[in-house]
């Protein structure tokens, strides 16, 4: 598959979807070494950026997180905004930075998912889906400022009605080079299952790769949200969160038809990396708290180590708290 000038050869490509409050640099790069393609940091606000051009942005924490990038993977920055011009400005910003090498991040995402609230008062994320001019207005201004730098775009099937294939034109149109696709509405939020076959009709209207999005749970979903919707690329979250092998076994599936389940000392091995990776990317300690709480799920057990996780207040007792669990920690069938 080709993203712009970005070759990336397995079929099919696997993606680590953004997600709010996880997929941080540490994540990303433990879930690239274990067999994502593409890794995207989650939604950023392209309207803060903007207000912090040429005001040392640097010193600035949460612009230095959004930054940074492992060694592991091709990561994709997410944005989003209502206002192209903002868009434009923090493109040219990321661009800049990129250019310089100072960020490691080769992709620039737009957010016209997001269904929360507080995005979508702001008239940003998947409120935009609403109206396909105002969609189009910011992937050009996107592209425009992007240079050699690929955009890509992340959609749901639309707003409270369904227009995915005006909006996927729309985006093509604009220069986009790559689309996932979420198959549900905003209105639908999580409700309901994702429509694979809606996917299917964006693979079918425009030629850029499209990656398929929504309930692929299961190493073997991989396969069938492909034949449902001929998608070039998969994109999975939440079942990444409680089983970092995910892309591994789906990898495994796909070769042989059968896979290594995850076991808990993976998932011990796992958050013991993770918590090492913390300090260079300076994350706080309450997220390797949330990531273990992700992690415990699925297993015997958990809601009592959920409890104890509560209680911690360090990287020792959060890893003793997982390895005093393990006697209990028998994988669900
Ligand atoms: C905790 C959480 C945070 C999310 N944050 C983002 C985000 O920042 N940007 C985005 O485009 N989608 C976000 N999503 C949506 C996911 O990227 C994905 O589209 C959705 O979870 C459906 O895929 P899944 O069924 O594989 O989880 C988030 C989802 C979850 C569960």
């Amino acid at each position: 598959m080709n993203i712009g000038s970005i070759r990336i050869s397995s079929t099919p490509v696997l993606a680590l979807a953004p997600m709010a409050g996880y997929t941080d640099a540490a994540f990303r790069t433990l879930i690239a070494q274990r067999g994502a393609d593409l890794v995207f940091s989650e939604l950023s606000s392209a309207s803060a950026l903007a207000r912090k051009h040429g005001a040392g942005f640097e010193q600035d924490k949460n612009t230095r997180r959004l930054m940074q990038v492992g060694d592991f993977g091709i990561t994709g920055i997410q944005l989003f905004s209502s206002s192209p011009a903002d868009i434009g400005a923090a493109v040219t910003l990321l661009r800049r930075e990129i250019e310089a090498g100072k960020c490691k991040a080769r992709i620039i995402d737009l957010n016209f998912g997001c269904p929360a609230p507080k995005v979508v008062r702001n008239g940003a994320g998947s409120a935009l889906l609403a109206d396909e001019s105002k969609v189009a207005a910011i992937a050009a201004a996107a592209v425009n400022a992007a240079g050699q730098i690929p955009i890509t775009a992340k959609i749901r099937l639309g707003y409270r009605n369904k227009n995915n294939i005006q909006t996927a034109k729309a985006l093509e149109d604009a220069g986009i080079c790559a689309l996932t696709v979420h198959g549900r509405t905003a209105a639908q939020k999580f409700s309901g299952k994702s429509d694979w076959k809606s996917i299917g009709e964006v693979v079918d209207a425009v030629s850029i790769p499209v990656f398929g999005n929504g309930d692929v749970r299961e190493p073997a979903d991989v396969q069938k949200i492909m034949d449902e919707s001929g998608c070039h690329g998969v994109m999975v979250g939440r079942a990444v969160l409680s089983n970092p092998m995910f892309f591994s076994q789906a990898r495994q599936y796909l070769d042989s038809g059968r896979f290594e389940p995850v076991s808990w000392a993976d998932k011990i091995r796992f958050m013991r990396e993770y918590i090492l990776l913390m300090p260079r990317f300076d994350l706080p300690f309450h997220a390797a708290k949330d990531l273990a709480i992700q992690l415990s799920v699925g297993f015997r057990g958990s809601a009592r180590l959920r409890g104890e996780l509560m209680k911690v207040k360090n990287g020792e007792e959060l890893m003793a708290s997982m390895q005093n669990a393990a006697p209990h920690a028998k994988s669900e069938p």
